[in-house]
Formats: structure tokens, C-alpha cells, sequence
């Protein structure tokens, strides 16, 4: 069994992504209306994202026989100034899963619970990547606010294919 102090603080975490889920999909529906359909993509298949990090954290612990809770969520943002705001909102909660995450590795540790420990360790490089793509994305944007064709053009080339299927993922319960 996990430790007891990281099944509490992993069920919170789950609620973090599905929240962050609901926010992505807010930020894409924002960027569909304003007719800008290469950020509104981006934003989309990130709230997919956020939902498979939900889902694999559930798979964890019903594998771990511990219990799950499936949450509610706090509404997500629905309205922005303009078209930097999303992903700069986008930024500040990347960092901050970020630190939630480390907290995660800490307690798993402190408990000496290395299974779950190592169950976080994808989580990490994940959050790297996640903050790193916000991070760039956030100063194309701020770049071309008054020319947004300029950062559809670049979300068209640099990220229109989507990731890559990563084989190190941990599985998301009920997916294929
Ligand atoms: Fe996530
Ligand atoms: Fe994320």
C-alpha cells in the first residue's frame, strides 16, 4: 500500500488536473471565438492532456488498492483581456504544478514510500517540458498581441503534429 499522507495529497493532485483540464479547455473555447482556430487546437489537446494526467493518477491508485476520489473542480477562467492572457495564465499554473509535484516526490519519499516515489518521477520531466512550451509560447505571443496571424503561423508549424506518443507514460485508467 501507498503511504497514507501521498494517497490524501495524490487524490488532491487529481482534482489540480482536472481543474487545469477545465481551464485548458476555457482557454481553447476563448481562442476558438476569437477566430483563432491554431491556439485554440493548441489549447484543446492540452486539456486532453491535463485530463490523462488526472486518469493516470486514478490508475495508480486502483492499482495501488488505495482509495480514489473522483473530485469536483472550481470553475476555470472563461473571460481575458486579450490574447496573452490565456497562456500567461496558462504559465502560472504550469509552475505551479510544478511545485506540487516536487511536494508529491518529497512526502513519498519522507515516507520512504520509493513506489510512489518513482511514480512521480514522469511527472517531473513532464512538468519541465509543460512550462518550457508555456514559457516559449508566452513570449510569442506577448511578440505579435497586435498581429495574432504571426502566432497562428507559428503554432501551425511548430505545433501542429502534437506530441509524440511518449511509451514511459504511466497508463490513464479506462484509456486503450
Ligand atoms: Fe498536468
Ligand atoms: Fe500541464
Amino acid at each position: 500500500m501507498p503511504a497514507e499522507t501521498f494517497v490524501s495529497r495524490l487524490n488532491e493532485q487529481i482534482a489540480h488536473e482536472f481543474a487545469a483540464h477545465q481551464q485548458y479547455v476555457a482557454c481553447a473555447v476563448y481562442y476558438d471565438a476569437e477566430t483563432l482556430p491554431q491556439l485554440a487546437r493548441f489549447f484543446y489537446r492540452q486539456a486532453i492532456e491535463e485530463r490523462d494526467h488526472a486518469m493516470m493518477m486514478v490508475q495508480y491508485l486502483i492499482d495501488a488498492d488505495a482509495e480514489v476520489t473522483i473530485p469536483g473542480v472550481a470553475a476555470p477562467q472563461t473571460t481575458f483581456g486579450d490574447i496573452v492572457a490565456p497562456v500567461a495564465l496558462a504559465l502560472d499554473q504550469e509552475k505551479r504544478v510544478s511545485d506540487q509535484i516536487n511536494e508529491l516526490t518529497r512526502i513519498a519519499r519522507e515516507a520512504g514510500d520509493f513506489t510512489s516515489e518513482q511514480f512521480t518521477q514522469w511527472f517531473i520531466k513532464e512538468q519541465v517540458e509543460e512550462v518550457a512550451t508555456m514559457s516559449d509560447l508566452l513570449r510569442v505571443v506577448e511578440r505579435s498581441k497586435h498581429d495574432p496571424m504571426e502566432v497562428e503561423n507559428y503554432m501551425a508549424r511548430e505545433h501542429s503534429a502534437g506530441e509524440a506518443e511518449d511509451p514511459t507514460a504511466p497508463h490513464p485508467a479506462g484509456s486503450e
